[in-house]
């Protein structure tokens, strides 16, 4: 029988933390992340250049700085909630990464993504794709205008839905080096009972996961400020050799 949003509560509430800042591997209320991560060792890299010379590349003059806004990436205006979301990337040192390519995606203001695996009753908007990216500046900041996405349901247990997100990917200076999180937005009733979030078994890691609402960001006429950072690892670490983390 397929749980319903109590049963998954419940689920949750007994998982105890584990002290880790980043998800478990398997989280049983969220049901498929059974599915999402390998049940074999690690292979080790011996040689990690010669996966590099396979990675992708980009130049800088790939991003311009029509990608960072989402609202400007068709002939009319999309539906919904205007929003600025900055901030910056910085180490553990607190020192900003700087040309760093970061990426975005999600749901548009009524919480359907323009995918052709989404296909629950929201409308779509012919006027917002959302994906955008952009280059981290000198002081490791990057700064999006888009709208703000809405929630939607999902499969995970009857009644499943998914707080307001934005999915960011940080691509790092090696291609083993990406970052695939999500950066959620204040006040969201939903935060308590959604398994993703909740993954994230230590309370103040969540937190960081919450951008914050910051009125200085808001533009006059145009749209809400909110700033979310983003901490990596210190510079040693962030590049992991043998699944050692240095
Ligand atoms: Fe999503």
């Amino acid at each position: 029988m397929t749980p319903d949003q109590n049963a998954i509560d419940a689920e949750m509430a007994a998982v105890r933390p584990d002290g880790g800042i980043h998800p478990r591997r398997g989280y049983g209320p969220y049901r498929s992340s059974a599915l999402r991560h390998p049940r074999q060792p690690l292979v080790v890299v011996e040689d990690p250049e010669s996966v590099e010379l396979t990675g992708p590349v980009f130049g800088v003059s790939d991003v311009t700085d029509l990608d960072a806004d989402l609202t400007r990436r068709h002939l009319g205006e999309p539906l919904g909630e205007r929003i600025t979301v900055s901030g910056r990337v910085l180490d553990r040192e607190g020192r900003p990464v700087t040309g760093q390519l970061v990426e975005i995606w999600q749901a548009n203001a009524s919480g359907r993504y323009a995918h052709q695996r989404d296909q629950h009753p929201a409308p779509l908007d012919p006027n917002f794709s959302g994906v955008g990216r952009c280059l981290t500046d000198d002081r490791g900041g990057y700064r999006f205008t888009t709208v703000k996405p809405g929630a939607y349901p999902w499969r995970n247990h009857r009644n499943a839905w998914r707080p307001a997100h934005i999915h960011f990917s940080l691509f790092g200076r090696a291609f083993a080096q990406r970052l695939v999180t999500q950066m959620y937005f204040p006040g969201d009733p939903l935060h308590a009972h959604d398994p993703i979030l909740r993954s994230v078994t230590d309370g103040s890691a969540r937190d960081r996961l919450v951008a914050s609402y910051v009125h200085e960001l808001s533009e006059p006429e145009v749209s809400l400020g909110y700033r979310w950072d983003i901490v990596l690892d210190g510079p040693s670490a962030t590049w992991a050799e043998k699944g050692e983390p240095r």
